[in-house]
């Protein structure tokens, strides 16, 4: 399996129709059996066929036959398994993103799942609560993986969060966003930023999505391969984010837009007893380049309903952050002729060891984005950065305070051309070999990724 690069277009993308499909709630995944402190999952990674954009069927590579990917719903203090079988022809292998798990569970890059062959995840579900993701994270091959259909929301709660009260059930609904190229055939193609026109919503291309007019949580994900975007209501509306990558914030944060670079993630609650049952209102990109459509999303409100939910004015406590004891300096860069994305001025090598860290220490981490700016749509020089095994806090951006898209706990960082973040991080629990890379899939495929191994 070599590395793959973004092909050009073939043909003329796909046209479609705004608000044409229903978006559809990614089916919760039912344990295959349960036993005494644990559940037991089975999927198949393979090909399938499904409607992204409605009328014109697409292949996908799929969990378990099904885009979007089913949703994992796990309980902290309860740990599952899940057996992943791949059908494919190119490797494969899991990621769950923003989990604490031991290093071969981790997914690897280098610890794939061949085709033909399966692997048993475990997942010890030991940490707070958080919207985390699961992923491909086979070596050169994540970026084409993910962005063909590998990617699907694990939805990790806690006794602290579901005694809140927040709206629950069928109206606790994860939104992932991302861009996409459908070609006139119906094939989706692997292209550059530029050429992506189309933005899927649960893997249906601008779907609309029927509400009642009472309080939702969304879990609003970025799972575009390497694009960001802020998302507002067309009206202007306001809701509260309540939480971030790494679980609730400390107290709800009223507001009318959302940052949220590729694999980032925002946990937020939106009322629409303030629209009347008949209305609409469009979700949309105000980062949306001008080969693609701003609309992202378009919710209708088409019934009374209600609404016991709460979103509390104190929501949870942050972990506590140790004294750091170890300082560490990251320049993310590109390599323009090679077309390759370098991290210390370095390509990934597995066999490599860039940082040795001491389990339990808390670090202090500076990453610099060392590119020089260029206008959209040339999104090569931005970058942003993402740690296994450990959330950390973003202590500082430009030696200034951290932005508003920087609160709580979190796993990626948006580092656009010229900023410097310092981020802080605690090793707990494992040793073994991880990786932290950016998450531009397509920067860590070619490159942008290295290895710390914690003793
Ligand atoms: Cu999501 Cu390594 O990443
Ligand atoms: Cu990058």
């Amino acid at each position: 399996n070599a590395a793959t690069a973004p092909r050009a277009a073939a043909a003329e993308p796909a046209p479609s129709t705004p608000f044409a499909h229903e978006m559809p709630v990614p089916r919760v995944l039912s344990p295959a059996f349960s036993a005494s402190g644990h559940d037991y999952y089975d999927l198949t990674i393979r090909e399938a066929r499904h409607e992204l954009i409605r009328g014109l069927p697409t292949t996908v590579r799929s969990y378990g036959g099904q885009y979007p990917g089913p949703t994992i719903r796990a309980r902290r203090g309860r740990p599952i398994f899940v057996r992943q079988r791949n059908s494919l022809d190119v490797n494969s292998n899991v990621h769950l993103h923003g989990g604490h798990v031991a290093a071969e569970h981790d997914g690897h890059p280098m610890d794939v799942i061949e085709p033909g062959s399966s692997r048993l995840y475990c997942y010890p579900n030991d940490q707070r609560a958080a919207p985390l993701w699961y992923h491909d994270h086979a070596h050169h091959l994540e970026a084409e993986n993910v962005y063909r259909g590998l990617h699907a929301s694990y939805l990790l709660s806690d006794d602290a969060e579901r005694a809140l009260g927040l709206p629950s059930g069928p109206y606790d609904v994860p939104l992932q966003v991302r861009d996409a190229r459908i070609e006139e055939d119906g094939s989706l193609v692997y292209t550059r930023a530029a050429d992506r026109p189309h933005i899927l919503v649960n893997g249906r291309e601008r779907p609309y999505f029927r509400v009642a007019a009472r309080k939702y949580r969304f879990r609003l994900y970025n799972m575009s391969v390497d694009r960001y975007m802020t998302f507002r209501f067309a009206d202007g509306t306001e809701y509260q984010q309540i939480g971030t990558d790494g679980g609730l914030l400390p107290a709800p944060v009223t507001t009318t837009s959302t940052f949220l670079s590729a694999g980032e993630r925002a946990d937020i609650v939106v009322d629409f007893s303030r629209h009347g049952v008949g209305s609409s209102v469009v979700l949309e990109n105000t980062d949306a380049l001008a080969s693609e459509n701003s609309d992202v999303l378009r919710f209708d409100v088409v019934r009374g309903a209600g609404d016991p939910s709460v979103v509390p004015a104190t929501l949870a406590e942050l972990p506590a952050m140790p004294t750091p004891t170890v300082e560490r300096d990251f320049v993310l860069s590109t390599d323009h002729e090679a077309g390759t994305y370098l991290i210390n001025g370095k390509t990934y090598d597995p066999e490599r060891v860039d940082v040795t860290a001491q389990r339990g220490a808390t670090e202090v981490w500076t990453v610099t984005n060392g590119d020089q700016s260029v206008p959209p749509p040339d999104f090569h020089v931005h970058h942003n950065f993402h740690t296994h095994l450990a959330q950390f806090r973003v202590i500082e951006r430009n030696g200034g305070p951290p932005a508003a898209s920087d609160a709580g706990v979190k796993d990626v960082v948006f580092v656009p051309p010229g900023d410097t973040v310092r981020i802080a991080m605690t090793w707990a629990t494992y040793t073994g070999r991880y990786v932290y890379h950016c998450h531009h899939l397509p920067h860590s495929s070619w490159g942008q990724m290295a290895t710390l191994e914690i003793v």
